[in-house]
């Protein structure tokens, strides 16, 4: 055999959950001690571990240089394990055993942003999961192995803050220059949980008292000149901690809470135990410095991470194909919390405008999966929007299902059965059957397979029998590595309107769910059925899956009228949308005239705008390209659809025009009650002042350069930057000058001015390696790299051009320096196999070459799927 002419076949990585298996030791407890040098960092850890089954002693480890190793106070000769690249084995080991040993990591050239890294020239952190542990020390680094940890952790005296999960039990001096502390966490958790932090930051202060009467100290540590800028954060915190004991009984169960701010950061923020670490893009948050959607972001994000301590900490994963579990459950939890603080209408809005814009498109590519996967060959590689946001969806259908007392009935008994335990999906799914009485599990068929079902409906109105009957019909496209899909429990949220009056009907039908909700929930399961109305005494038209009630794609026949009447009459917000976006799809996918829309958005908005600005923003958006792009699976030409879009816009500036004008001019974010509504009136400006720029408006530049100017708030400054800047008026590069002397030392601020200049319609490849260029351009930050790439990639016909080899290159730099952003920015372009000739081809080429270049397991996976489709 010719071996040069044949490549290594590299043995099959994939991990499959049908081959779980208990762990062989279970760890009791952990004692660490981490001391940090410049050079180097020392760990050294005792572990008390018994075992549970037969077995070798397996203990993880990645990256490690191990020092020493003993086992019940016997030193290890090499031959008594076997030690290579991932793991540490000890064969025969007794059944009782504390093992000791001592490693060095080296954090201060740690780029991957995973395990202990040094993040600042003043800050460590952790973060552990998924699996960053092992790279800490070796540990059965796996989410069903849960101990008590206790942790020493030293550093010299110019980093005075020392943190680690749980109480402070002890500090101290070591020589002249170095000092400690030792933390222990109370509480047993798995490895995933564990976070230590050494730096040199400020901190913010606050109590709160929960309903058990326990007083718990918060923190939120940030850079000095960043501490007033976590005041949103620490309200958003206290609110989370009564929303939690209000809607699901939960008590924080710790003295403290401490959340640490950092810009090197993969992600929004992560769960560790008692001590959340933040991206602070998700912690600071000030009308100045941070627009309003990034203030909302962080009061979210917040929630998701406090809501974590019942829902991942307290019961956690018993696998990582169990994700969904933790995260699914927390999402729906935080999109809840998010509801009761804004408009409940506008967040459902934004959060199904999120699933729909980036969930449904990669479940109808080459890396769809089920929200619980049955393999994979990178962890990393399922933190996606399936696992996030659909996985929120199956919660919220329960929920919608059982109604509110039911579903409390049933979340409190799957805390009641399994707090401390380390569980599955199926776990879940029984709590919540036994709790609230209604047999859930046939939704377990959500967790198990890939794809957006299609739900098909039709209606036919008997107006001699007064009846009305809706037919559904559901599918799934096949998957190739899925062959077996089954009918899923959909619930439709439904109501009937009278054409004629626009008045709504009350339901009359046997078969609607009894969940003492006034809406109509119809529990459709089958591949097919019918449900039949009675006394409906005109023809009626029909709402359908109202507030989003299932993550599907819906066909019904509506005539472009029916939506506009939708549009104007449906008496809930997100229902308005929803038509709305219904009635923009079929005008810029599908060429029907624009007219009836344009009328019924006349007739609805000025009304609107003075009663909920805020809804009103959301109304009056239109599809972006990204999203419309995503809508088509094949020959897609992003240049038409640009153009297309561009023509509804300038139809709109023209027939709304003067309306606009007079809005921008009428409306002041200073005089709304509260803030909500002054971030609608933000948004509904910068939408107006587009507008006007597009009608060719004279004044438009100036009204913005005049907005620009005259304003402290970032949304308004932004929005009339954005204008400037994207339209190339005179005033841009002032305004883009004053921008940067502004804000060039508030990194998130200096994000923006990076986005707007990247996100400019005709941006070129010039254009963008200017900016790649500018000394301030960072490729170690994520936050900076996605500035300049998410900027880029909102302009979808940049992205299938030039953007291709930019994404591309970063793939290719990143899968050694830090493969978990690589995999991530290179999934943008996993939709290039609708393209139309000759771009599919181009990209598909440009994909291929990138294969022999790369070697991590995240991005070979990401482009090993991408590939096969
Ligand atoms: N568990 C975190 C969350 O809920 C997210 C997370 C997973 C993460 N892996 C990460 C964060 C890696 C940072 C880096 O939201
Ligand atoms: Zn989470």
């Amino acid at each position: 055999m010719n071996i040069a002419a044949n490549p290594v076949v590299e043995a099959d990585q994939t991990v499959y959950l049908k081959d779980y298996q208990k762990p062989v030791f279970l760890v009791d407890s952990i004692n660490l001690d981490i001391q940090v040098y410049a050079e180097h960092t020392q760990v050294d850890a005792n572990l008390v571990m018994k075992r549970q089954t037969e077995g070798d002693l397996v203990l993880l480890g990645r990256d490690l240089e191990l020092k020493s190793i003993s086992l019940n106070g016997q030193v290890l000769n090499v031959s008594d394990y076997t030690l290579d690249s991932e793991q540490l084995v000890i064969h025969n080991a007794p059944n009782e055993v504390i093992l000791e040993t001592s490693v060095i990591i080296h954090p201060e050239s740690n780029t991957q942003l995973e395990g202990l890294y040094q993040a600042a020239s003043d800050l460590y952190v952790t973060q552990n999961e998924p699996e960053g542990f092992r790279k800490i020390t070796f540990y059965p680094d796996r989410p069903d192995v849960l101990g008590v940890f206790t942790t020493r952790v030293e550093a010299d005296k110019k980093y005075p803050v020392l943190l680690a999960n749980g109480n402070l039990l002890e500090t101290g001096l070591v020589g002249e220059d170095r000092h400690f502390a030792i933390w222990q966490d109370p509480t047993k958790k798995p490895s995933y949980l564990f976070a230590c932090v050494i730096g040199d930051l400020a901190v913010l202060k606050d109590r709160y008292t929960t309903s058990e009467g326990r007083d718990v100290a918060l923190e939120i540590y940030a850079e000095e000149k960043d501490i007033p800028k976590c005041h949103i954060a620490m309200e958003a915190l206290k609110h989370s901690m009564r929303w939690d004991e209000e809607h699901y009984g939960r008590p924080y169960d710790l003295d403290n809470y401490m959340i640490v701010a950092t810009s090197a950061f993969n992600m929004g923020a992560m769960e560790n135990k008692g001590l959340n670490i933040f991206n602070t893009s998700c912690v600071l948050a000030d009308e100045e410095y941070t627009t309003d959607a990034a203030i909302m972001r962080v009061q979210s994000v917040i929630a998701h991470e406090y809501f974590h301590n019942w829902t991942g900490n307290r019961i956690t994963c018993r696998d990582w194909f169990q994700l969904c579990l933790k995260e699914g459950l927390t999402v729906f939890r935080d999109q809840s919390f998010s509801e009761d603080l804004q408009s409940a209408a506008v967040q459902r809005i934004d959060d199904v405008a999120v699933l729909k814009a980036h969930q449904f498109p990669e479940d109808s590519g080459p890396l769809s999966h089920p929200p619980r996967p049955d393999h994979f060959v990178e962890i990393n590689n399922f933190y996606t929007a399936t696992v996030y946001e659909k996985g929120a969806e199956i919660n919220r259908m329960m929920a919608t299902l059982l109604g509110k007392e039911k579903f409390r009935k049933g979340t409190d008994e799957y805390f009641r059965r399994h707090d401390g335990q380390a569980v599955t999906v199926e776990d879940w799914v029984a709590a919540l059957t036994a709790g609230s009485g209604v047999d859930l599990s046939n939704f377990l068929t959500w967790y198990n397979q890939p794809g957006t079902p299609k739900l098909e409906a039709t209606g036919e109105y008997d107006a001699v029998a007064q009846t009305y009957r809706l037919s559904f019909k559901q599918s799934l496209k096949a998957h190739a590595k899925y062959p077996n899909l089954k009918a899923v429990p959909i619930p439709v949220a439904l109501a009937l309107f009278n054409a004629e009056t626009g008045e709504q009907y009350t339901l009359q039908s046997e078969a609607l769910f009894e969940n003492g909700v006034k809406d109509g929930v119809y529990l459709f399961d089958q591949e097919q059925a019918s449900i039949v109305f009675t006394g409906v005494t005109a023809k009626p038209v029909v709402s359908l899956l109202r507030n989003f009630s299932a993550p599907v794609n819906l066909e019904f026949n509506y005539s472009d009228e029916e939506l506009a009447f939708l549009l104007q009459y449906e008496t809930n917000g997100f229902n308005q949308w929803q038509a709305t976006q219904t009635l923009l799809e079929r005008v810029l996918l599908n060429d029907h005239d624009a007219a009836i829309y344009v009328q019924a958005i006349k007739n609805t908005l000025p009304a609107l705008v003075e009663k909920d600005p805020l809804l009103a923003s959301r109304l009056f958006d239109v599809p972006s390209e990204g999203y419309l792009g995503s809508r088509i699976d094949e020959n897609y030409n992003p240049a038409v659809i640009q153009e297309k879009r561009n023509a509804l816009l300038n139809t709109l500036a023209r027939e709304l025009g003067q309306f606009c004008k007079e809005t921008y001019l009428a409306l002041d974010p200073d005089l709304q009650k509260d803030f909500s509504q002054a971030m609608g009136v933000r948004a509904l400006k910068n939408i107006m002042l587009m507008m006007l720029a597009r009608q060719g408006d004279v004044e438009a530049f100036d009204l913005a350069y005049s907005q620009y100017t005259n304003t402290r708030n970032m949304s308004e400054r932004l929005g009339a930057l954005r204008v400037l800047v994207w339209n190339d008026a005179l005033q841009a590069s002032v305004a883009l000058e004053d921008f940067y002397a502004r804000f060039k030392d508030e990194a998130l601020s200096l994000d923006q001015w990076f986005t707007v200049q990247a996100s400019h319609p005709n941006a070129t490849v010039e254009s963008i390696q200017t900016l790649i260029n500018h000394p301030d351009y960072d490729l170690g930050v994520p936050n900076r790299i996605r500035a300049v790439s998410g900027g880029l990639n909102s302009n979808p016909v940049n992205t299938w051009s030039f953007g291709v080899e930019h994404f591309v290159d970063l793939a290719k730099y990143l899968d050694e320096k830090n493969p978990i952003l690589g995999s991530r920015l290179l999934q943008v372009l996993s939709r290039w196999y609708t393209l139309a000739e000759p771009q599919r081809s181009d990209v598909l080429a440009s994909l291929e070459a990138l294969k022999p270049q790369v070697k991590s397991k995240n991005v070979v996976e990401t482009l090993n799927s991408m590939l096969s489709i």
